[in-house]
């Protein structure tokens, strides 16, 4: 059993910290934000994250996992600390990693024992040396400590699932001590025989990068294919099923939409292509990408423009969905921003739902009404957009719909409403690269 703890109790720290107390481990989630710290200690999870107030609930009450706001002393108790703090996206472009400078400094200030330090947020790649120079600048007694970097890939949505059984841990080490501490955190993953893969800390870093950008490449690439369907008459749901049975390619994040956001792909990949110029190897499939993710954003908004006969002015759009995906309540760099901002731009007003997200969203945006089902929202508009792939907007009676509506216009940038029903129901529509049946 060892003592950890993580410093930034986010979307990573905590999920992370209650994965890992849940292997027997003593768990610290410390954060900066005392606001945050006082709401988990009052037993309630600031996040959300299905099945994460369970895991944390029991946790704690096997005594094994603990919140606190004072660093230094979290730091002192620990035998390993990770870093999990937000590496949003800089004025450059680049990610921002000065919380991971402050809090290297506070462990430099606060080494009194030889302890692990790990990076789990996603840091540019070379960050690692920087964390150790800062580090070893504050660190007045000179106690030694060992550095990794192990990135996270879990997914929002799919957290707890993605950190209990990953499909594989990356560790970069350069030395073996640090190594064999680390895997003896992840010991229970590892009797499971979940690969372990030790790599050198720039490996480790780069491997996060590129994953995280292949990706968005991945749907960047699909949605321009479901342009061109639309183009040509081809559906693109067929062309992504046959595309993904192929093993080479597989069928995950082929799935177009109305541009990727979220906390990790747009700033992740910006941050990619940034790196990359600076070190004269400049991508372009990265550029390329977020180019494309631009202008899918922008298309979905012609899309509904031209379906409210190219004039938002005083008309009632109901946006259904705001979080970047199903299943949180993350709405960072949403494409449901875009479509908001653009309607308001325009003179149109916002009647918005989300099953959970309607809060995080009225932090933004004040001037959109916010309702508590997708009934509500769309009574009287004269078009709706769907913006998430929530599991009740799938199940949406369309007849219904249609008899709330002032007119029955409908934009599903997620493609999850049958074409055939919306005919059915004499709906003037579109999506995103279905042009004719669709294959639901
Ligand atoms: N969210 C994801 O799906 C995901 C997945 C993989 C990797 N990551 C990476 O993990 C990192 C964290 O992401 P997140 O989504 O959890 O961010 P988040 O914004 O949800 O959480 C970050 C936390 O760090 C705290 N913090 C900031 N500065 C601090 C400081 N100086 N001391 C202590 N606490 C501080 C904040 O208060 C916040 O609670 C990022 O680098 C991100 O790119 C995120």
């Amino acid at each position: 059993m060892k003592n950890i703890t993580f410093i930034g109790s986010g979307y990573v720290g905590l999920v992370s910290g209650a994965g890992i107390s849940d292997f027997g481990h003593k768990v610290i989630c410390a954060d900066i934000s005392e606001e945050k710290i006082q709401l988990l200690k009052n037993g309630k999870v600031p996040i959300y994250e299905p099945g994460l107030t369970e895991l944390i609930k029991k946790n704690v009450d096997a005594g094994r996992l603990f919140f606190t706001s004072d660093l230094k002393k979290a730091i002192k108790k620990s035998d390993i600390i990770f870093i999990a703090v937000g590496t949003p996206q800089g004025e450059d472009r680049a990610a921002d990693i000065s919380s991971v400078k402050s809090v290297a400094k506070i462990i430099g200030e606060n080494l009194n024992k030889y302890k692990v330090i790990c990076t789990k947020s996603t840091v540019p790649v070379g960050t690692g040396e920087l964390v150790k120079k800062i580090i070893n600048k504050h660190n007045d007694k000179q106690t030694p400590f060992g550095y990794v970097s192990n990135p996270e890939f879990l997914r929002e949505g799919s957290a707890i699932k993605d950190f209990l059984w990953p499909d594989r841990i990356v560790i970069g080490s350069d030395n073996k001590k640090s190594f064999d501490i680390m895997k003896e955190v992840y010991n229970p993953l590892y009797i499971n025989d979940k690969p372990i893969l030790n790599t050198s800390i720039v490996t480790a870093e780069m491997i996060k990068y590129a994953a995280n950008a292949f990706l968005a490449l991945k749907i960047s690439y699909i949605n321009e294919v479901a342009n061109l369907c639309e183009a040509l008459g081809a559906n693109v749901q067929d062309v992504s099923k046959a595309m993904g049975q192929d093993g080479r390619i597989s069928s995950k994040f082929l799935h177009p939409g109305p541009g990727y956001g979220g906390s990790c792909f747009p700033k992740d990949t910006k941050a990619f292509a940034a790196l990359s110029r600076k070190n004269g190897q400049k991508m372009q499939t990265i550029e390329a990408a977020i180019e494309a993710n631009k202008h899918q954003k922008i298309r979905m908004v012609k899309k509904i423009r031209s379906l409210v006969d190219g004039d938002f002015s005083k008309k009632i759009i109901s946006v259904l969905g705001l979080s970047f995906k199903p299943n949180t309540d993350d709405i960072r760099d949403s494409a449901s921003i875009d479509m908001i901002n653009a309607i308001n731009d325009g003179g149109g007003l916002v009647r918005a739902y989300d099953p959970i997200a309607n809060d995080s969203m009225k932090k933004l945006f004040r001037n959109v009404e916010y309702f508590e089902s997708w009934e509500e929202a769309c009574k009287d508009a004269d078009a709706v957009v769907i913006m998430t792939e929530w599991n009740e907007f799938r199940s949406m009676s369309i007849q219904k719909l249609k008899q709330l509506m002032n007119k029955p216009v409908l934009l599903d940038t997620r493609n999850i409403i049958s074409i055939q029903k919306l005919k059915e129901n004499e709906f003037y529509y579109d999506n995103v690269g279905r042009v004719s049946d669709d294959a639901n």
